[in-house]
């Protein structure tokens, strides 16, 4: 598949999945205080599961147009310390990997009944960090040279 195919699907599926973390932590978290604890549940239920169907299609996208692009870059990405771009690729991939662990622990957390009210605020909030971080490493890693 072509490098420009790959970035144009890895854009969109960036967009759907920091789109729905950026929703989650500053409109979702800011009614909490504003609606009743057994409807927030009840919204937080509904969107936990429409999450379900539609997040592990788009980390695949997202994943795999990742990892088809960093192929490309596979030579530099052996020495990461030796160019200013291997370095900041490397924490975004780094980054990456760590939010890929968050989906998978509030996936299994889902599963068991477990994820509610503070175990979904430390993880929206974990993740959203991360997704700066990593909007901002995508971009510097492009134009920030030392
Ligand atoms: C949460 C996961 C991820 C998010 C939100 C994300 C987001 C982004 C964004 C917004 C861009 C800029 C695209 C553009 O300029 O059009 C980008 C570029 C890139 N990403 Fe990701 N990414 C993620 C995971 C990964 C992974 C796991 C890899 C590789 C294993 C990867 C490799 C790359 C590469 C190589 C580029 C540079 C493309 C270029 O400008 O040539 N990304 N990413």
């Amino acid at each position: 598949m072509s490098y420009s195919v790959l970035i144009t699907l890895h854009l969109f599926a960036a967009l759907i999945f920091v789109g729905t973390v950026f929703f989650e932590v500053l409109i979702l978290e800011g009614i909490r205080k504003h609606v009743g604890r057994e409807s927030m549940r009840e919204v937080e239920t509904a969107i936990g599961n429409r999450a379900r169907q539609i997040m592990p299609w788009t980390l695949l996208v997202l994943y795999g147009a990742g990892i088809g692009m960093a192929w490309n870059y596979r030579t530099i990405l052996a020495h990461p310390l030796a160019s200013s771009f291997g370095t900041l690729l490397t924490i975004k991939i780094v980054l990456a990997l760590s939010v890929l662990g968050h989906f998978i622990t509030a996936m299994i957390l889902g599963n068991k009944g477990l994820l509610k009210g503070r175990y979904v605020q430390r993880i929206h909030v974990s993740v959203f960090i991360h997704m700066i971080g990593i909007v901002l490493l995508a971009k510097t890693m492009l134009y920030l040279k030392w």
